[in-house]
């Protein structure tokens, strides 16, 4: 608001700028009666007419419409239809002040989208108190809605923020697991070289347990055990069952005749070392699900279902589920593979082999799932 000094220029009012009232009525004593009880209040519009309100609604927005119902030409309950139906008015909340003041007539004002509804002839007192307090539940809607918006706003960012940042760490996690995997080959690799006889057995013992883990899906067998698992990690975690041998002897490891029991009694120790080198690594990577399958695979797949295998001797379902597929993919490998000291079995005599050790060194429900697969065993055994 401004006013003129006696120089003519302009000096800004910090007064503060009142809300603006528009009271529409055609009796203009009636005007001026509700003009006088809020005019120290508020910024106050009176308005002879619903047409005369749309043309000053063109330049001006109220906080709050007063609106007579009986007037000439257009009627408070047709102008407060046009005044909801238009985006830009819709939102000003409108009072009815009127002389028709029956129930039936307030019902008929309240539904057409007023707030309120005051009878003429009102005391003054009290149109100041429900215009105030209209306007500040209003105010208070207005400030609701602000920060309603700008939370939501904020949410968003926050997700948009949030959903990046949940990239980049997949995009790193994925990074380091690559690496993880690529390492740990490596080190499978090198294990698996130290020993002249026994190239490519990790890779086809990792396609044997993958034909066991699919005929065991198949039948729908231990099916809670499998839902839990990342069935590549456990296949690649796989590579590390024989890490142990790392630390046998060159001696006994290439050793082209058979070993004798004392030379047996060391090699057995290559499952427990494994479980030792493995937790070495997960002291540098603790919680590493890769490692945690690995251990089991190393320290379990030469447990006999009888109890009479090594490290341990645990018998049955004690041997936990990953070794007891292992082992038979283990020992058919061994089973079909040439040795110095052995001709390879057949792949009939090897599933025959492993047929009689049901329910003694294998597990007899894996046993049948064996039998179930045994012709893709061949088909890969013999291809090497
Ligand atoms: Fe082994
Ligand atoms: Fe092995």
């Amino acid at each position: 608001m401004l006013n003129e000094n006696v120089n003519n220029s302009p000096v800004v009012n910090k007064e503060k700028v009142k809300s603006m009232v528009m009271i529409v009525d055609d009796n203009i004593a009636n005007l001026q009666v509700a003009k006088n009880s809020l005019s120290e209040s508020y910024d106050v519009f009176t308005v002879p007419s619903a047409e005369k309100m749309f043309d000053l609604l063109k330049r001006n927005k109220p906080e709050i419409i007063l609106l007579d119902i009986d007037m000439p030409k257009m009627n408070g309950h047709e102008a407060i239809k046009v005044l909801k139906s238009n985006p830009d008015s819709c939102d000003i909340p409108v009072i009815f002040l009127t002389a028709m003041s029956s129930p039936e007539d307030e019902l008929i004002g309240l539904s057409l989208g007023a707030i309120d509804y005051i009878s003429k002839p009102f005391m003054p007192q009290l149109l100041l108190k429900r215009v105030d307090l209209h306007l500040l539940v209003q105010n208070q809607k207005k400030l609701l809605e602000m920060q309603t918006k700008k939370l939501e706003a904020q949410g968003k960012e926050l997700l948009h923020f949030n959903n990046n940042l949940q990239n980049m760490v997949e995009e790193k996690s994925n990074d380091v697991l690559k690496l993880q995997r690529a390492i740990l080959k490596t080190v499978a690799n090198l294990v698996e070289n130290r020993d002249c006889f026994t190239g490519g057995h990790i890779e086809r013992t990792q396609r044997g347990l993958k034909l066991l883990i699919d005929g065991l899906n198949n039948i729908g067998l231990y099916r809670e055990q499998l839902f839990e698992w990342d069935i590549d990690l456990m296949l690649d975690s796989s590579q590390l069952h024989d890490v142990g041998k790392i630390a046998i002897s060159d001696v006994i490891l290439n050793k082209p005749t058979k070993l004798t029991d004392e030379e047996f009694k060391l090699m057995k120790q290559h499952a427990d070392l494994g479980v030792k080198i493995i937790e070495e690594m997960e002291r540098e990577i603790p919680n590493s699900n890769f490692l945690k399958h690995a251990k089991i695979f190393a320290g379990t797949h030469h447990e006999k279902w009888d109890g009479t295998g090594y490290p341990r001797g645990i018998p049955g379902e004690e041997i936990p589920l990953p070794g007891r597929l292992l082992a038979i993919a283990d020992v058919y490998d061994a089973l079909v593979s040439k040795r110095p000291y052995k001709q390879p079995f057949s792949h009939e005599d090897a599933v025959k082999i492993i047929k009689n050790g049901k329910g003694t060194h294998f597990d007899p429900v894996l046993v049948d799932v064996f039998e179930q697969v045994a012709e893709q065993f061949k088909l890969f055994s013999q291809s090497e």
